[in-house]
């Protein structure tokens, strides 16, 4: 059998680990494993992955140490030629062609997307792995990428608070999350901060001021306010000035950490994470599964539906939200 594997997307540390367990279960199950570059574009370029002697074929030697390593080796990319009906069947017959019976993209709502408009076209099984560091797929308690994106976070929090509170001062770090506040709600519990804000729930201005007022008058003289940029109010330049506007106590600052989060070295969680689930592809694979993703499931892996895992955003559970508002004061 030909395993076919891409990265599509946002780039997540801890792609190339699950590249790494997909070539190495699927070697260690007889089969010839083929990385496509560049997702759904590389594809409809017949652009593979060629090892030192020049063939298109993921060897398990190709894959020495990529567990630690951060980015996409095999390149990602949004493909917009995919996204039309066309070139959903040229990708198809292009499977074909080169006689890939089995396809994992890694990736997440967009690719999972891609996946299942391409399964109307394509013979073969699809197996994908959660690659997003945005943690917003259902069905899974981890995507791979979030536990770096995550730790990344913090630590610049952490050295933000240093000058935070040496300047006596507010900031408002921008975490990523385009529809989801995972980012956002697990940096701020785990740097202590005093306010998130995250689309899944209304952020309401006047009572981020009325807390940060008692923090004032409580003899606190800095504060940091994590923001998802996808919160529904607007980014932290929004909220930033909605609070200047409404008599905020502290002067303040903006940081948007942007990028930074998807790049690195992943964390010890992400690499288990994405080998986990790529060993378990491979299973699913020889199990004859397709039109699924897998996740984990209290550290077990599981299949889920591919239409179940992009139904939508995974919300981020607002017991958490209020836990931070339990603990914001001293
Ligand atoms: O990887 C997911 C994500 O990080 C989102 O949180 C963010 O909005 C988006 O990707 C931005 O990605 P790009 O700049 O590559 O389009």
């Amino acid at each position: 059998m030909r395993i076919g594997v891409f990265c599509s997307g946002g780039d997540a540390p801890g792609m190339n680990a699950c590249v790494r367990a997909v070539v190495r279960a699927g070697v260690d199950s007889g089969h010839e494993v083929v990385g496509i570059m560049r997702g759904y574009e590389g594809l409809l370029n017949e652009d593979f992955y060629l090892n030192p002697k020049g063939k298109p074929i993921l060897t398990p030697d190709c894959v020495h140490h990529w567990n630690r390593m951060g980015g996409a080796f095999l390149r990602s990319s949004r493909s917009d030629r995919f996204r039309t009906d066309d070139g959903q069947q040229v990708a198809a017959r292009l499977l074909a062609k080169h006689k890939i019976d089995a396809l994992v993209p890694i990736g997440g709502d967009g690719t999972f997307t891609g996946a299942l408009a391409l399964g109307r076209y394509y013979d073969g099984q699809i197996v994908g792995c959660p690659g997003t560091i945005d943690n917003d797929l259902h069905g899974t308690d981890y995507t791979i990428g979030f536990s770096t994106a995550v730790n990344t976070a913090v630590e610049a929090i952490d050295r933000i608070r240093d000058t935070a509170e040496s300047h006596e001062r507010m900031f408002l770090v921008e975490v990523m999350g385009r529809h989801s506040g995972y980012i956002a709600a697990f940096s701020a519990l785990a740097s202590g901060a005093e306010v998130v804000a995250v689309p899944e729930t209304r952020t309401d201005f006047a009572k981020i001021v009325h807390l940060l007022k008692r923090l004032k008058s409580r003899g606190r003289s800095s504060a940091m306010i994590i923001v998802a940029e996808g919160d529904e109010a607007g980014g932290a330049v929004a909220l930033d000035a909605y609070l200047k506007q409404h008599d905020c106590p502290f002067s303040s600052r903006i940081v948007i950490l942007g990028h930074l989060q998807r790049g690195g070295n992943p964390t010890p969680e992400d690499r288990w994470h994405a080998t986990m689930m790529g060993a378990e592809a491979v299973n699913a694979i020889n199990d004859g599964a397709t039109g699924i993703m897998i996740g984990t499931n209290s550290d077990h892996p599981c299949r889920v539906p591919l239409a179940e895992a992009i139904d939508g955003h995974r919300a981020v559970p607002e017991h958490l939200i209020k836990m931070l508002e339990q603990i914001a004061l001293d």
